[in-house]
């Protein structure tokens, strides 16, 4: 029975991790500020530290005594990335210096941490391998790329072994759908529910790799096994590898539904990227792992219809 920090624990992604270690059988400790997290996310048994993760002290304290630590604390919203660039690159950067100079200082504790598609860019050419010049195009995704470095300085310089997941768009149960810049299914789903119209940013062509949140916790656990095992630096990407246009992704909640969506179409997102598709060739070569849920069952069970 061992214990692992999840810093982010009480977010969509880091609370099924939490739930998923604790039914594994090992001990959680959460450290989180609950800017967009909430305690109720957070499964029985799990120890709650409430507080900022680049808050050097405070997550010195929250490592003593973890096996390993799963890094997702960040302001996961690209938009606010943008708008508040110096306070989302200290959550979303420095956040991260500090969880590897903790590790460091506990003993070289292996951390798992959250990157992101958006390191990318807008590749020319699909699907996206880790080959790929990364390119971010905002300050989110430079400050995931910039957590990338500091991964690598934290195993090359200091000894402690760090396992980055690229994870494409990330959908499931708990992720909050309301806020503008939530993911597409969060909001389509909702609305479906509640009979509201869904709204199609430009033509509905655009495609993206949609990954349920199992499978994402499924490469986190076995990112964290890799390290215990074989001690490293690697960044994987997390995804499907394939390709869900939003046209697709309408007709597949209309079929999981059994009734019509009412949609309509309304200008183009700016600056939206029309293909991002994953190639999870590497993940499954380190991991042995492949993302396996199923469009229509990861929708069914987000719609609580499982
Ligand atoms: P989320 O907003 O639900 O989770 C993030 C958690 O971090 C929240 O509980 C929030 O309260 C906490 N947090 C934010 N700033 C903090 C701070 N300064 N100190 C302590 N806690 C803080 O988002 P999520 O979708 O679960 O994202 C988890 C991770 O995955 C993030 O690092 C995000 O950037 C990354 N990611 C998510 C997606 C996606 O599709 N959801 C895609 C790529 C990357
Ligand atoms: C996602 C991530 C972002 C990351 C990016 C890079 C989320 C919320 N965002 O952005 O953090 O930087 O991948 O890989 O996970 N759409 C509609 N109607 C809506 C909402 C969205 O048509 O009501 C469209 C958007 O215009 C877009 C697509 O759906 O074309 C997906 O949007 P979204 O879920 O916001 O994700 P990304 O833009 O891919």
């Amino acid at each position: 029975m061992a214990l692992y920090l999840i810093t982010g624990g009480a977010g969509f992604i880091g609370s099924h991790l939490a739930d998923a270690l604790i039914a594994r059988g090992d001990r959680v400790r959460v450290l989180d500020d609950l800017s967009t997290g909430k305690r109720e996310n957070l499964p029985r048994g799990a120890e709650f530290i409430e507080g900022d993760v680049a808050d050097a002290a405070l997550v010195r304290l929250a490592i003593q005594g973890a096996a390993g630590c799963f890094h997702l604390a960040a302001i996961a919203s690209v938009a606010r990335s943008n708008e508040d660039w110096l306070g989302t690159h200290r959550a979303n950067q420095t956040g991260t210096v500090a969880v590897m100079d903790a590790a460091r200082a506990e003993g070289r504790v292996p951390v798992v941490y959250a990157s992101s598609a958006a390191i990318y860019g807008n590749p020319d050419r699909m699907p996206i391998s880790e080959a790929t010049a990364p390119s971010p195009l905002t300050a989110y995704g430079a400050d995931k790329l910039g957590s990338e470095l500091h991964g690598q300085v934290a195993w090359l310089a200091h000894g402690v072994p760090t396992f980055g997941c690229r994870f494409f768009n990330v959908y499931g149960p708990r992720q909050d759908p309301h806020s503008p810049y939530s993911g597409v299914i969060s909001i389509f789903a909702r609305r479906f529910a509640s009979g509201e119209p869904l709204t199609v940013n430009g033509t509905g062509e655009q495609v993206r790799d949609f990954v349920y949140v199992a499978d994402v916790v499924r490469h986190l656990m076995g990112g964290m096994g890799l390290l215990q095992r074989a001690p490293q630096a690697a960044v994987i990407n997390v995804c499907t590898g394939r390709a869900t246009s939003l046209l697709e992704l309408l007709a597949a909640l209309e079929r999981v539904c059994g009734r019509k969506a009412d949609r309509r179409f309304g200008p183009e997102r700016p600056g939206d990227i029309r293909l991002s598709l994953g190639d999870p060739a590497k993940a499954t070569a380190l991991l042995g792992l492949h993302a396996t849920t199923r469009l229509d069952q990861g929708l069914a069970a987000t719609l609580g219809l499982v």
